[in-house]
């Protein structure tokens, strides 16, 4: 394996101290009990029928797996409803009052929502989104900002049987726009807009720039967020409707429909290796079952006295697991912040932990390298002593970073936990268990109970010791059912390089001891602050622009982000290799995709290498953006680049 897109494997041996489990921290009945691992190795499908026996069921399931690679059906012939096992069951079980959600706003307002609160809102949304036809199997969409109103419609949406596509509110019109195309979702749900750093994001105006030319939206609910300080929305007359009016008018009740443990929960954009995103499709059953048990064993929580704060966006797929299905299905109480880390200042997070006194805090490595850097002050100057467990997500985390968080986060009485995973993986896979694994800084350490995971070398061997590729060697309950709408991508894509094996697109090693590392994408997928974007999608984008006439896209190491976006650009003969021009190029391609993929830098090329084949040799680029040290958003139109380029093509053998 040569081609590792993040960090070397060297980097990750830095720090070789063993962390076990520290002292006093014996609140471990979630998962310590040894039995539970042994059964799952012995009867693998019966462990996770008992995982699934945690949930109600209108209908038991009389198979527990039906397995055709790469097509798996789990609990089959069980009937559940997702917002039935997130709210009625704790409501019923007299937990009606227990806040479900502690929000947080940007600018510093607050909400305190409790069970039976979430319950009855979603009871109405539902009855809101029948009223607009909303009928068991329709596709809603939900572009929205951090607020209660967001799980409130994803939850109404698995009550009615409507599949959810929740598109993240940083993306652009035509993010949005192709998103609801290919679901052809029927309503909208979005905001007038949402905070950010202090100023307004426009999400209503976005919504109908990407409404303009789609036609499969029947009706836009729009909740109010901003209000005028975003000036006035347009509402378009018979389309359009303001959440709260809708809301009035709704009945109080909405009886959850029985889904099939197989129908189809959620749809979730994903890049990939070309430019068109591809919709994940997670499952009702087997889904909630992986994501309500990874948060109780990989957190060890403990419902009744745990505040839980994961620090994501609900438009990913962290969010969507581990903000709304996991923790509400375990009738968790949860902190939820709109904002980022560094608004209105730099004690913003520390002191949401203080005031909550948040038990277990869920974030990325991007953060903690970039609070590191801001220094130890801020979290010093704050009480965490309510801190119990910390997890990692997102992309690899170095072991700096991993020591810091133990240290001046968890203050060392805090087991740390790397969780690796993907939107396709839809849980939790590969983590240490607090209480029980030792860790080493930057190693996930190994697969959970009943999770197959196996590093092959590039024939599909095993690799007992040593790099390679991540594997999956049997199908899991919360695995991506397909693709939407193309089987055949999702059999090529995930199951077609390794024969009987789910091929992650992660490379990764294991020592000697057996602990996994990740080592970064494989393919043409960088991880930029643990967000993934198609080298292809940038690309696209970039040669969209009327000048551009070829344009290459790497991700390259960066200290902070994890990755950053490099573009390698070739103008149309006549352009001016200017830095205005190169700022042009970045912002065309923030607003054609998201302020996420905006490049780091452009730099400008009279000729891009290439294999004889006609490949562009990203391999190489990569090597000459991470030897080079490029500035934030310098563009450069720099001859000792394309120098450089040259001479490398010309002393490297050509890779086909
Ligand atoms: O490369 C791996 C990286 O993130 C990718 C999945 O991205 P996404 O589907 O957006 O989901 C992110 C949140 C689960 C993986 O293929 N990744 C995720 N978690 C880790 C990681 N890499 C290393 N260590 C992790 N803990």
């Amino acid at each position: 394996m040569s081609d590792a897109g993040g960090a070397a494997i060297e980097d990750y041996y830095l720090e070789e101290r063993l962390f076990p489990p520290p002292e006093g921290f014996v609140d471990q009945a979630v998962v310590a009990d040894p039995a539970i691992a042994e059964h799952a190795q012995r009867d693998v499908e019966g462990f996770w029928a008992d995982q699934a026996r945690a949930l109600d069921w209108f209908d038991e399931w009389h198979t527990v797996l039906e397995w055709d690679l790469p097509f798996a059906k789990w609990f089959v012939g069980g009937t559940l409803n997702v917002s039935y096992n997130c709210l009625d069951r704790h409501v019923a079980a007299g937990l009606g009052d227990r806040v479900a959600i502690h929000w947080e706003g940007e600018p510093g307002d607050t909400r305190t929502i409790t069970y039976s609160e979430l319950l009855a809102d979603v009871e109405r949304f539902s009855n809101v989104l029948k009223g607009l036809g909303v009928r068991r199997g329709d596709r809603v969409a939900i572009y929205m900002p951090m607020i209660p109103e967001l799980p409130v419609a994803m939850l109404a949406c698995t009550r009615v049987g409507a599949p959810h596509s929740v598109v993240f509110g940083g993306f652009s019109p035509d993010a949005l726009r192709d998103r609801i195309d290919d679901a052809q979702a029927k309503v909208l749900v979005t905001a007038d807009g949402g905070w950010r750093r202090g100023s307004v994001v426009a999400l209503k105006e976005n919504a109908d720039s990407a409404l303009a030319d789609t036609a499969s939206i029947e009706h836009v609910v729009v909740a109010r967020r901003t209000g005028e300080s975003g000036g006035v929305t347009p509402m378009t007359e018979g389309r359009d409707h303001w959440w709260d009016e809708v809301m009035a008018g709704a009945e109080a009740s909405c009886p959850p429909e029985h889904m099939d443990a197989e129908d189809l929960l959620y749809l979730l954009y994903t890049s990939g290796t070309t430019a068109k995103p591809k919709g994940i499709m997670h499952s009702t059953g087997g889904y909630l079952t992986q994501v309500a048990y990874t948060h109780r064993a990989v957190f060890d929580l403990h419902a009744d006295r745990d505040v839980y704060w994961c620090a994501a966006d609900i438009g990913w797929v962290t969010g969507h697991s581990y903000i709304v299905y996991g923790p509400l299905a375990n009738g968790a109480t949860s902190v939820m912040y709109e904002g980022t880390p560094d608004f209105p200042d730099k004690d913003r997070w520390w002191d949401i932990i203080e005031r909550y006194g948040v038990t277990i805090l869920y974030c990325a490595p991007t953060a903690i390298r970039t609070f590191m850097k801001w220094g130890n002050e801020f979290p010093e100057r704050h009480d965490m002593s309510s801190l119990r467990v910390l997890g990692s997500v997102g992309e690899p985390i170095n072991p700096e970073a991993w020591v810091w968080y133990w240290t001046h986060i968890g203050g060392g009485h805090c087991p740390v936990v790397d969780t690796w995973w993907q939107t396709e993986t839809g849980a939790i896979m590969i983590s240490p268990l607090p209480g029980v694994t030792t860790c080493k800084p930057g190693s996930a350490t190994f697969p959970l109970p009943g999770i197959g995971a196996e590093v092959v070398d590039d024939a599909g061997e095993k690799v007992e010791r040593g790099g390679g590729y991540l594997t999956l060697t049997r199908p899991w309950p919360s695995m991506l059912r397909g693709l939407y709408g193309d089987p055949e991508r999702y059999r090529q894509t995930y199951w077609s390089r390794f024969e009987g094996r789910y091929f992650a697109g992660d490379g990764a090693k294991v020592d000697d001891d057996g602990y996994f590392w990740l080592l970064g994408r494989v393919d043409d997928v960088m991880n930029v602050s643990g967000h993934r974007i198609s080298t292809a999608e940038v690309e696209s984008s970039l040669v969209n622009h009327p000048s551009v006439a070829e344009a290459a896209v790497v991700g390259a190491k960066d200290d902070t982000t994890g990755q950053a976006i490099i573009a390698f650009v070739t103008l149309k003969a006549g352009q001016d290799e200017t830095t205005e021009h190169g700022e042009d190029l970045r912002g065309h391609v923030a607003r054609h995709i998201g302020s996420i993929a905006r490049p780091r830098t452009v730099i400008f090329t009279d000729e891009l290498p290439k294999t004889r084949s006609g490949k562009i040799m990203r391999r190489l680029l990569r090597d000459v953006a991470e030897g080079r040290d490029l500035g934030d958003t310098t563009t450069l139109a720099d001859p000792r680049v394309v120098e450089e380029i040259r001479r490398l093509s010309t002393t490297r053998p050509t890779e086909d």
